[in-house]
C-alpha cells in the first residue's frame, strides 16, 4: 500500500515538472551516453556529510583532516547518519604530472590520495573529492577540463564515492554538457560515484541536472550570516535567509536522486545558537544535503547537539523526499510544512524579525493543502499527535486546543505531527 502511495507522488512529481524534463530530454537525450544509463540511484535521500571548504578553504593536510574523520566517528557524527567526509578545493598540486594526471599535493598528502580514502573507508565513512569543469578550480588549482574520463577513472581507483564539480573558469562551456560529459565519464568507471553539481544555480539546474548528478546547487555560496550578506573582498556570499528565500519556487525540483543543494551547513561557524538551530532545521525542513562545515574538532556540545539531533535528521530523510512550502501565520511568524511519509508533517514556526512574536492558533484552524505532494490536511478532522523536536516536549493536536509560544528573535519551533491512530 505504502509503495502504491510512494509510486503514486512519484508519478505526480514527474507529472508537475514534464515540461521541463522534456525539454530536456529532446535537447540532450538525458538518460543515455554511449548505452550507459545515467540516471543515479545512489541518493534516495539527502546525502549527508562534512565538507572542509567553509572552515578550511585551501588549508588541508592530511594529518589535520585524519583527527576531523577520527571526530567525525567519536562525535557522533557518524551515528547520527553523516557519511561522506568531502576534501573541497586545494587537495592537489598546482601541475598535473608529466603524463597529464592529477596528483594529491605531496606536500599537504605525503602518502598519496589513495591512502587517505583508505583511511576514511576503515572508519566506516565514504570519502568525497573535488574539482571543476573548467581550466582551474576555484582556487586556481588544476581544473578538469579535457581530462574527464582519465580523472573519474583515477577517483575510482583511489576509492572515490563522492565528486563535487564546480564551474570556475569555464568560459565557453555549455553548463549542461559539461555535467552530463563528467557524468558519464563517472558512471562508465562502474564505481558509484555520487555526483554533486555545483554551477551555482546560475543555469537553472533543477531544470536539467536531474539523471546526471544527484544534487545540485541552487544558489551561490553560503557565509556564515544570517539575514544580512556581508560582502568579502570583491564578491558578497549568500546569508542562510537569502538562500531560504530562492528554494521555495524550486520545491517540486526535490526529490530522492535529484536534490536541490542549498550549500553546506554553516553551523558553529560564528552564528547565535538560535541562528545555527534555525538554519539547520530550516535545511532539514527544504529535505536539502547537510554537509558540516565546522571545525569538528572544536566543535561546542551546543553545536554538537544541533548537528547530531536525530528527530530532526530524521525531518530531513524522510523518505517522500518532499521540501517544505511557507504559509504565513499572524504576527509575521513563517510555518514551513514539510509533508512526511505515513501523512506525517513537520511543522517549523520561524521567526524572521529582530523582535519576539507569539505564535498563538487554534489547531482546527490550520489546513495543509499542497498540489504538489497532494496533502489536504485539516487537524480539526484528524487526531494527531505532536513532538517538539528541540524542546522535546509531546502532546496532542486537539481541534478546539490552542498552541501557544513566544518565538524569539531568528529562532524556530519544530513539531513532528503523526497520525495519532
Ligand atoms: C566555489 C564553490 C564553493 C567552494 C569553492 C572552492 O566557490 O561554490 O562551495 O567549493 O568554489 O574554491
Amino acid at each position: 500500500m505504502r509503495l502504491m502511495k510512494n509510486v503514486c507522488i512519484f508519478l505526480l512529481i514527474s507529472v508537475i515538472s514534464l515540461p521541463a524534463w522534456s525539454q530536456y530530454n529532446e535537447q540532450y537525450a538525458i538518460g543515455k551516453t554511449n548505452g550507459l544509463l545515467l540516471t543515479g540511484k545512489l541518493a534516495p535521500t539527502p546525502p549527508m556529510g562534512f565538507n572542509t571548504w567553509n572552515t578550511f578553504q585551501t588549508k588541508i593536510d592530511e594529518q589535520m583532516l585524519r583527527e576531523m574523520v577520527d571526530v567525525f566517528v567519536s562525535s557522533g557524527m557518524r551515528d547520527a547518519g553523516y557519511q561522506y567526509f568531502v576534501l573541497d578545493d586545494g587537495w592537489m598540486a598546482m601541475e598535473r604530472d608529466q603524463n597529464g594526471n592529477i596528483i594529491a599535493d605531496p606536500l599537504k598528502f605525503p602518502h598519496g590520495m589513495k591512502a587517505f580514502a583508505d583511511y576514511v573507508h576503515t572508519k566506516g565513512l565514504k570519502f568525497g573529492i573535488y574539482n571543476c569543469a573548467g581550466s582551474k578550480t576555484c582556487a586556481g588549482y588544476p581544473g578538469t577540463r579535457g581530462h574527464e574520463y582519465e580523472d573519474a577513472r583515477l577517483y575510482a581507483s583511489w576509492g572515490v564515492d563522492f565528486l563535487k564539480y564546480d564551474w570556475c573558469n569555464t568560459d565557453s562551456l555549455y553548463a549542461p554538457e559539461a555535467y552530463k560529459t563528467m557524468s558519464a565519464a563517472l558512471r562508465a568507471t562502474g564505481r558509484p560515484i555520487v555526483f554533486s553539481i555545483c554551477e551555482w544555480g546560475d543555469h537553472k539546474p533543477w531544470l536539467w541536472a536531474g539523471g546526471v548528478g544527484e544534487l545540485y546547487r541552487s544558489t551561490g555560496d553560503i557565509s556564515a550570516n544570517f539575514i544580512v550578506r556581508k560582502p568579502q573582498g570583491n564578491w558578497t556570499p549568500q546569508s542562510v535567509v537569502s538562500i531560504l528565500n530562492l528554494q521555495e519556487a524550486i520545491r517540486q525540483y526535490n526529490g530522492p536522486n535529484h536534490w536541490n543543494d542549498p550549500d553546506m551547513l554553516e553551523v558553529g561557524n560564528g552564528m547565535s545558537y538560535d541562528e545555527d538551530k534555525a538554519h539547520f532545521s530550516l535545511w532539514c525542513m527544504l529535505a536539502a544535503p547537510l554537509a558540516a562545515g565546522n571545525d569538528l574538532r572544536k566543535m561546542s556540545a551546543e553545536t554538537r547537539s544541533i548537528l547530531t539531533n536525530k528527530e530532526m535528521i530524521a525531518v530531513d530523510q524522510d523518505s517522500l523526499g518532499i521540501a517544505a512550502f511557507k504559509m504565513a501565520l499572524p504576527d509575521s511568524v513563517e510555518l514551513w510544512v514539510k509533508p512526511l511519509k505515513n501523512k506525517g508533517l513537520a511543522l517549523c514556526f520561524f521567526n524572521r524579525t529582530e523582535t519576539l512574536r507569539k505564535i498563538n492558533l487554534t489547531w482546527k484552524d490550520l489546513v495543509f493543502k499542497d498540489n504538489f505532494s497532494g496533502i489536504d490536511i485539516h487537524l480539526n478532522s484528524e487526531p494527531y499527535a505532536f513532538k517538539d523536536l528541540w524542546q522535546k516536549q509531546s502532546g496532542f493536536v486537539l481541534a478546539n486546543k490552542n498552541f501557544t509560544r513566544e518565538l524569539a528573535p531568528h529562532a524556530v519551533i519544530v513539531l513532528r505531527l503523526t497520525t495519532a491512530k
